[in-house]
């Protein structure tokens, strides 16, 4: 018998984790303040999120897209299920008026000038993302890297703090050079995330066994985008990750980095609250962005 298929009666794929009495894989036994904050990052009806990711200036600065958050990912936030950034960027540009829900990056320390980027510390008070109303915050894992114990114990005083408070915790698996972005390496850092009290995990997509990952992760684990990709291939990685078992998206650059952002945002929730398969949600980009063009070009001319 293959190994592929050995692998999918371990993780009996066929028999989905319980949930009683709540919707969400592994929260059903949280307090009430902490499942609300779940409640409204991952929608109700479908179970999943839309997740924009913006949080890259922690490390990288004003990167491509994200130079003015004002003008380019504002007019986005009707279309995204909640919102990943960091405290600096809300403070400073997210309308308070905006009742979207925002995770907040919690973790940061070396830039891209370094490195080594798993030199992170704890980059905010839980006292602070309380005082932001923040439905939850987001901090790097780096299982196997320089400084994999210190970022261990980033993530699990986060957690503790988390707890005290009702503030969900979103573990992230950030992945060194060296480590071999395969289904193992992933299984290993999801479930170390979890078993270490994490509230949901975000994760990297990969194409063989993507499934065994969500399957023997005890929390919702949401897709993260990585680099860009062409429109298609985005679609279909995001499509692949929920149908085997991801509890939506957090997505930046895919998004914001595309040619049409917002079409692509609307794409994305098709694909990820609707179960719209690859190429028609392509289709559904496309016409958002011939829409937009013209209604583009007809402003010009008046
Ligand atoms: C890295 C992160 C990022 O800072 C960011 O959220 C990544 O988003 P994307 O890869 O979709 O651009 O969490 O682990």
């Amino acid at each position: 018998m293959p190994e592929a298929d050995r692998e999918g009666e371990r993780y009996a794929l066929d028999q989905p984790q319980q949930t009683p009495g709540f919707y969400l894989k592994g929260s059903h036994q949280l307090d009430w303040g902490m499942k609300n904050r779940m409640a409204r990052v991952f929608d109700p009806r479908s179970g999943r999120t839309v997740m924009l990711a913006i949080d890259h200036g922690y490390f990288q600065g004003p990167t491509t897209g994200l130079e003015r958050i004002d003008l380019s990912i504002v007019p986005l936030l009707p279309s995204c299920d909640a919102l990943f950034c960091t405290r600096g960027i809300l403070r400073t540009v997210i309308p308070a008026q905006c009742q979207k829900p925002m995770v907040l990056r919690a973790s940061g320390g070396p830039s891209i000038l370094r490195d080594e980027l798993s030199d992170e510390e704890i980059a905010m008070d839980m006292d602070d993302a309380v005082r932001l109303n923040a439905a939850g915050v987001g901090i790097q894992v780096f299982i196997g890297g320089e400084h994999e114990t210190r970022s261990v114990h980033n993530m699990t005083r986060l957690v503790d703090a988390g707890l005290r408070a009702g503030v969900p915790v979103m573990g992230i698996t950030a992945v060194g050079k060296a480590m071999v972005r395969d289904a193992k390496y992933f299984r290993l850092a999801c479930r170390i995330i979890a078993e270490l009290g994490a509230q949901y995990v975000k994760t990297y997509y990969v194409d063989d066994g993507f499934e065994t990952i969500t399957a023997s992760c005890p929390v919702p684990i949401v897709m993260a985008g990585g680099k860009k990709l062409p429109e298609l291939e985005a679609l279909t990685m995001a499509y692949s990750a929920v149908q085997q078992g991801a509890c939506g998206v957090d997505m930046g650059r895919n998004i914001f980095q595309s040619g049409a952002p917002q079409a692509m945002i609307e794409a994305v929730a098709a694909v990820v609250h609707k179960n719209l398969k690859p190429k028609q949600a392509f289709e559904l980009f496309r016409s958002l962005k011939a829409d937009a063009e013209r209604g583009a070009a007809n402003v010009a001319a008046e």
